[in-house]
């Protein structure tokens, strides 16, 4: 059994420690939001927090996630309803188009917002190495900056 902590909730997970975490996220606790794409470490859909780090899930063994608070994108916000300033920002200027990226995305831009409250253009681009197939970078870059504002 591995003991994880995801968004404030302890769960014993039966898996092998080398599990990468995004499969124990998605089909053990069934945390759907965080997203398989190339499972290389590469696009970035499978971003979540860990202790706070955006991290790529897909390159987590799970051993490593034991211990840490991680955090999906169920978690972002409170749970009663209320969104954060990201995620109404992402709503007020329409980032998704297919969508499919957009969790990792936000998961990545919370925690630049954590390290770097006002961040510049340079510091969004260098922080922002999520890819999105249907080309969504400017609209992140003004959603990041109306959170920020
Ligand atoms: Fe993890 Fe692409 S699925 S980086």
């Amino acid at each position: 059994m591995v003991e994880l902590n995801v968004n404030g909730i302890a769960h014993s997970v039966d898996a092998a420690p080398e599990t990468p975490l995004l499969w124990v996220l998605r089909e053990n606790l069934g945390k759907t939001g965080t997203k398989f794409g190339c499972g290389a470490g590469v696009c970035g859909a499978c971003t979540v927090h860990l202790d706070g780090e955006a991290v790529r899930s897909c390159q987590v063994p799970l051993a490593d996630a034991e211990g840490a608070e991680i955090k999906t994108i169920e978690g972002l916000s409170s749970g009663n309803g209320d969104l954060t300033k990201l995620q109404q920002s992402w709503i007020d200027l329409q980032v998704p188009q297919c969508g499919y990226c957009q969790s990792g995305m936000i998961m990545a831009a919370a925690a630049l917002l954590k390290a770097t409250p006002k961040p510049t253009d340079d510091d969004i681009d260098a922080a922002m190495t999520n890819i999105c197939r249907c080309g969504t970078y400017s609209r992140v870059r003004a959603a990041i900056h109306r959170a920020a504002g």
